[in-house]
Formats: structure tokens, sequence, C-alpha cells
């Protein structure tokens, strides 16, 4: 499909974005199975200098934009950290570090404290050693983990957990949130995968049956209460197993942007999956230039695409239909109902992959993906 509004078409009262999702590489020294990334990681010469990422930054702040999530890859990839942080701090940006953990030392991270990082989010992949290990494709990443984060908590820094659960850990959902308090975590993202990327490739081997998905939310709910007061828990919930799919991003060119290693601003991380979209970069245009006219993020902005049942349906405006490359993976046109809805003429599919993942069949093998640059990691 191409883009369906034209720059003057767009609507024109737009607020500000409140969140810039900035991969500073896509360098990585794990290969999770699930991982968001795209199928082809862009290399290392295309990522852009330190003075773009600080001309992006200095543009977000003025457009109104309160957070800059720095990610990846793993963003300890880079040497520039610390100046990209202290510039972000500088202009008054609130700064999450997204990282594997691998990569900081403790020198490092309190480096990065020093120059006014505000928050640590560190992933884990399973409560028990060798599955996390395993799953990482990284053997000493949970050793490793476990320092981090007692590093994080030394140099003062609140520190969040993210917690991806899958079919290989679903039966330890609620261990790796009692893992989290154990780290010393104020918050703990207990998010079931979602398939995109590399995910989406994997699904078959990371998709739980839906009595173990059922049995790893009633867990987690569970202690949601118990640790009121201890942990805040935020629990992402499958959605190939509800009712109604997810306002994914918050509703698409609403809430934030997305800039690629290379520079390419996306309404949402699998943006690119979808054809014809026109993304355009950050080393040509201004962010709030492509915030209000890029074409990618005009495309699926109002309710001018939208088709039935989403267009006369009351939810068009909780969930925007749901997610536009789920809607493309599943249904094969980005501008149909997200298929996890049911209500969505393609529901059966979604119901159809879910029901294969209840047949006991042997793990297939993950396909890790590999990138070999793990040198680059400080
Ligand atoms: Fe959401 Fe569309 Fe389903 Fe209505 S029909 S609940 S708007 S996805
Ligand atoms: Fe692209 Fe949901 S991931 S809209």
């Amino acid at each position: 499909m191409t883009a369906s509004l034209t720059a003057s078409e767009a609507p024109r009262k737009l607020s500000a974005p409140v969140a810039i999702l900035a991969e500073l590489t896509h360098r990585c020294p794990l290969g999770c199975p699930y991982c968001s990334n795209p199928l082809a990681l862009e290399p290392r010469e295309d990522e852009l200098a330190t003075a773009d990422w600080i001309r992006v930054f200095s543009q977000a702040a003025e457009l109104g934009v309160l957070h800059a999530h720095l990610s990846g890859g793993e963003p300890a990839a880079r040497a520039d950290l610390k100046d990209i942080v202290a510039h972000c701090a500088n202009v008054g940006l609130y700064t999450n570090l997204i990282t594997s953990g691998i990569g900081l030392t403790k020198p490092r991270l309190q480096e990065l404290a020093d120059a006014g990082l505000d928050h640590v989010q560190l992933s884990i992949q399973d409560s028990v050693e060798i599955s996390a290990d395993r799953i990482a494709g990284y053997n000493g990443s949970f050793a490793r983990k476990e320092k981090v984060a007692g590093w994080v908590t030394e140099a003062g820094l609140p520190l969040t957990i993210n917690a991806v659960i899958h079919r290989a850990n679903v039966g330890r959902a609620a261990d790796m949130v009692r893992l989290a308090v154990r780290l010393g975590a104020r918050r703990v993202e207990v998010a079931h995968a979602q398939y995109y990327g590399w995910g989406f490739h994997n699904r078959a081997a990371l998709m739980p049956s839906r009595g173990e998905a059922e049995a790893a939310i009633a867990a987690v709910e569970e202690l949601k209460k118990a640790l009121e007061g201890v942990i805040v828990i935020d629990h992402v919930i499958p959605d190939y197993h509800a009712r109604y799919p997810k306002a994914c991003m918050g509703g698409w060119g609403k809430r934030g942007l997305n800039i690629t290693p290379s520079g390419m601003a996306l309404p949402c991380h699998a943006a690119q999956t979808i054809p014809g979209l026109d993304f355009w970069n950050v080393r040509d245009h201004e962010l709030a230039e492509i915030w209000t006219n890029s074409p990618a993020f005009n495309a699926f902005r109002g309710e001018e695409w939208m088709r039935e049942p989403c267009r006369s349906c009351p939810r068009k405006e909780v969930d925007y239909g749901g997610c536009r490359c789920q809607a493309l993976a599943i249904a094969g046109d980005a501008r149909e109902a997200d298929p996890v809805c049911h209500l969505s003429p393609h529901h059966d599919r979604v119901t159809k992959i879910a029901s294969r993942a209840d047949n006991p069949e042997p793990l297939p093998a993950y396909s890790f993906r590999r990138m070999k640059l793990r040198e680059s990691v400080q």
C-alpha cells in the first residue's frame, strides 16, 4: 500500500510527542529470540555520529519531548553514550537507559550517573541462570546482570527490570518478579513476547499455550497485590489470546518517535515492514518537520484510512484499530483491523496461530540473530 494522506491533508493540530526512542545502535552482544529489531540490522558504518544525535536531542527538547529512551541493540556499545546522556540532561530531557547490562562497568555507570542519567531499565531473560544464558545466547550474562543491577542501585539510579515472557520461561514469570525485587528494582515490566522483527521470525518457538499464558498472568496478578508497596509491576498481557487489541504505541504518530541507528524516523519499531511508507531521516529533516509532515507519520493518523469494522466501532477512540504492523503481518494489509480483535474478519488466523501453540510439540530451535560486533561493546 502507499501512504494514504499527503502532508497538506494531514491533521494540523498535533500534540507534541512525549517520548523519543533512540536506537543508538543495532550492535548487541546478546541474541534474544524475541528481539523486535528488524531482521536486516543496520551496520555500524551507517550509524549517526555523535553530533547528529546531539542535534536530534536538541530538536526533541525544542519540540516538547519529555523522555529520551536510549536503546539499541545495546546502547553501551557506543563509546559516546556519556556525551549523549550529558547533552540530553543539558537540554532537560529525562533519560532512560534501556540496556542488557553487558558493556557496563561500575565506573562507567557512575560516569553516566554523573552525566545526568535519570533511570536504568535492565533486561533479564529468566530467573534460572542456565536458561537465562541460553535465551540471551551469552554465557555469563545472568551473573553479569546481577552485578550491574547492584552497581545501578549503588549509583543511586532508579532501576526497572524488563522481563519478556515466552514459552521457554513462562512457568517462571512470578519468579522473575521475585528476582527483580531481589535485584533492588523499584519497578518490573513483565511483558509477554510481542511478535515483531525477530520475535515474528521465531514466533512458533516463542508462543506459549493458552493454558501456560493464563497461569502466568494469574501468578503475576496475584503478586501485584502481594507486593504492593514493595515493587510496581507493569503487566503487558499477550494479545494473541485477548479479545481486543492494544492501542499500539498509544496510537500511530500520537505519542512518540523511534529513530533508527542510521537516523530513520519511524512511528513504531516495526513500521518499516509496511510497504510504500515514505520515512524521513533526521539527516535531512528537522524533527518538528518530521513529526508534522512526514508521510509515514501521517499515513495512519485520524480515521480516514480505517476500514470496517473499525470505522464504525466505538472502540476506535480507545485502541485506534490496534497495531498496523500486526494487521499487515497477519491480515496482509496495514489498513485492516488488527486481527487480534475478535471483530476482525481475519481473527480466525490469530486463533489458528494461538491454537498451534497449544499442541505439545517439542520446542523448535530458536534462530538466534548474530552480529559479530561483540568486540565493539566496551
Ligand atoms: Fe478496535 Fe477495530 Fe476491533 Fe473496534 S473493530 S475493537 S476499533 S480493532
Ligand atoms: Fe507498528 Fe504496532 S508495531 S503499529
